[in-house]
């Protein structure tokens, strides 16, 4: 199958056309190369001669679009993570996130729905849920996003709700949680500028790259006063998008599924798996907390297992491990 991915230079997208080259489907990666990497692009193109084609260009800009369609006519599938993702920054500049996250992604599926393409999965997040105060969060909570972030990506969700009855446009919504850890291949990996995310974090500050890491509060209502989280390996998270597909080859369906373990781990213990992992004793501090930080994310992610048939398989020492591989060999990312 010719799959286009969208964002396919970023950390997950790069993922993903990993994991769709090494069941031999064919790939276009579409990336305007704002946040991701050509050279991730180009190794993974090394490694699969023949089989990725790159195209530069934005979603926001309808040319662009129509040009990526005409230029591959036989795209069968769609897999759309291009988007702005920083919860801080969407919430001082809201409208970069509807212009880029719901106007992009609306110009791609007029442009899918022009080249009769029926099929598309879509990079989804927990952030849409808001702060619900429930032990694991399941579909049917309700969806009450806090940040711009989260409401331009149930913004997109809603679209193709619509798209899906008025054209037939197919989609599955995932919901990813806490997305880390890196490709056991070591050919592509987490690499954000400037990065926020902790387990990234953690890791630099044990490569020496960062002085130290600072815990956002531990006044939290949680056993150990720190936040809780659902961490998911980005190599499951993949799976579950190539059953995703596999699903929507059979189904003709709008679907929104939860990608998370249903086990959190706290900031702390985090720092403290990162620590035995890598077997390094960084510095630590306890600083403010951060504002727009639930004290517990934690998905019921039995929808997925039933309607993809997928599980998890990896642990958070997986993705520790895995991550700090990435990060050891590569302290400054791709320009390393
Ligand atoms: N944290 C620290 N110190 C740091 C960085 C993070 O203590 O230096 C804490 C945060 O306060 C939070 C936890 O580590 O409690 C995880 O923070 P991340 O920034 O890694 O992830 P978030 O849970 O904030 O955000 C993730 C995704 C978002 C998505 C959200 C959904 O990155 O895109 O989950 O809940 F919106």
């Amino acid at each position: 199958m010719k799959v286009l991915v969208t964002g396919g230079a970023g950390y997950i997208g790069a993922h993903a056309v990993l994991g769709l080259l090494s069941r031999g489907d064919e790939v276009v990666v579409f990336d305007s190369l704002a946040l991701g990497y050509e050279k991730a692009v180009k190794r993974m193109s090394k490694k699969y001669p023949g089989k990725l084609s790159f195209l530069k260009g934005d979603l926001k800009n309808k040319e662009d679009v129509s040009r990526l369609f005409s230029e591959h006519k036989d795209i069968e599938a769609v897999i759309h993570f291009a988007a702005y993702s920083l919860v801080g920054e969407s919430m001082k500049n809201p409208g970069k996130y509807y212009e880029n996250n719901v106007g992009g992604s609306l110009n791609l599926f007029e442009g899918m729905v022009k080249a009769g393409v029926k099929k598309i999965v879509f990079s989804s997040t927990a952030a849409t849920y808001g702060e619900p105060e429930v032990e694991l969060i399941k579909e049917d909570t309700p969806t009450e996003p806090i940040n711009p972030y989260g409401n331009s990506k149930l913004t997109v969700e809603k679209i193709l709700e619509d798209f899906y009855k008025a054209y037939g446009l197919n989609s599955i919504r995932l919901r990813y949680f806490n997305v880390a850890g890196d490709s056991e291949t070591g050919l592509i990996g987490e690499a954000h500028d400037p990065e926020t995310h902790l387990i990234p974090l953690v890791l630099q500050a044990a490569a020496g790259v960062r002085e130290k890491i600072i815990i956002f509060g531990d006044d939290y209502n949680t056993p150990d006063g720190t936040c809780i989280r659902d961490y998911i390996h980005v190599e499951d998270l993949i799976d579950a998008h190539l059953l995703a597909l596999d699903y929507l080859e059979k189904n003709k369906t709008t679907e929104y599924i939860n990608l998370g373990t249903q086990g959190g781990s706290s900031v702390k213990e985090i720092v403290e798996l990162c620590k035995k992992v890598t077997g390094v004793d960084f510095k630590v501090e306890i600083g403010e907390r951060r504002a727009g930080d639930p004290d517990r994310l934690v998905a019921d992610s039995s929808k997925a297992k039933k309607i993809l048939g997928w599980k998890p398989k990896r642990s958070l020492e997986d993705i520790i491990s895995s991550a700090w591989s990435w990060h050891k060999n590569n302290p400054k990312g791709y320009s390393t």
